[in-house]
């Protein structure tokens, strides 16, 4: 089987130049410059990469975009008083709070105190009801730029077998929400798989969309997959390599040099899923923007 790589690096492109348009456009019209701020707490190197690219694609496009970075120790108090003056602040309209936060930090409890309609990470309670209910405001970015790769690349998840590894709050939760949504982009029938699933492979074999959210490198072999298979890996996973000046290399949660042979399409690590987060949350962001006209 020839495979169709699914480039998220270049429909990420194409998406932030139809963003840029837009922020363009609300500037000259309405004279309002979208805002996103993201909240680093502590010094996590991967967290740190994310957050960098999150901010230096929301000025690519146009927006304005802050970085607050807090100490590791920074107390729920500090934490949550911050989030208070954003969601007062008229030219902030989206927060972001990167994720993981330390442990002594409740992330349930931090995500709920931002505005709802600033949560342009679509992690707010409100927002994952809203998403469940079939009404969706904010979709949470990770999962809404695996339905826009799907439908961009031609790969039209309605009335196909889509099976998720993976049952996280960001990804496998909303993302089966989402592609079940009686909707464009949606009219899947998922299957949602995890640590606990039995017989595992026997679902990842009648997949026809496979989605691996797992955080384990190569997890996904040969086997475990069929013939025409579109497979998406979210999985950004470092992996000791000496070889490499840094002292790693990404991996996926897919071994893509064998899945490859089967699969119809499959998305590369990185440039595959990564771009296309950004990519959401800007779209997310101009939505809020766009919202206070
Ligand atoms: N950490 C990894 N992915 C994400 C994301 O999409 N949002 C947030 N807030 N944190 C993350």
């Amino acid at each position: 089987m020839t495979y169709k790589l699914i480039d998220g690096k270049a429909i990420s492109n194409s998406i932030k130049i139809e963003i840029k348009e837009s922020v363009t456009d609300l500037i000259r019209e309405h004279s309002i410059k979208p805002g996103l701020t993201v909240i680093l707490v502590g010094n996590d190197p991967a967290s740190q990469v994310y957050v960098r690219n999150k901010r230096r694609s929301a000025i690519e496009t146009g927006m304005f975009s802050t970085v607050v970075n807090l100490p590791g120790s920074t107390s729920k108090e500090e934490l949550l008083s911050r989030i208070v003056t954003l969601n007062h602040d008229d030219n902030c309209h989206g927060i972001l709070v990167q994720l993981p936060l330390p442990d002594h930090l409740d992330e349930n409890e931090i995500l709920a105190s931002i505005d709802p309609e600033k949560d342009v990470d679509g992690l707010h309670p409100k927002n994952i009801g809203l998403l469940s209910m079939g009404s969706p405001r904010f979709v949470p970015a990770t999962p809404f730029g695996i339905k826009e790769m799907l439908m961009r690349s031609n790969n039209d998840p309605k009335g196909k077998h889509v099976v998720i590894l993976g049952r996280s709050n960001i990804v496998g939760k909303p993302l089966s929400n989402l592609l079940s949504l009686k909707t464009q982009g949606g009219d899947a029938t998922v299957t949602l798989c995890h640590s606990r699933t039995k017989n595992l492979e026997a679902i990842t074999q009648s997949a026809d969309v496979l989605v691996a959210a797992i955080g384990i490198p190569e997890f996904i072999t040969y086997e475990m997959v069929s013939d025409g298979v579109v497979v998406i890996d979210v999985g950004v996973n470092r992996v000791e390599d000496k070889t490499r000046e840094r002292g790693y290399r990404l991996t996926g949660d897919i071994a893509f040099e064998e899945v490859s042979q089967k699969a119809s399409a499959i998305t590369p690590v990185p440039g595959g899923v990564g771009p296309m987060t950004i990519a959401m949350l800007l779209h997310n962001t101009l939505d809020a923007a766009y919202r206070k006209i």
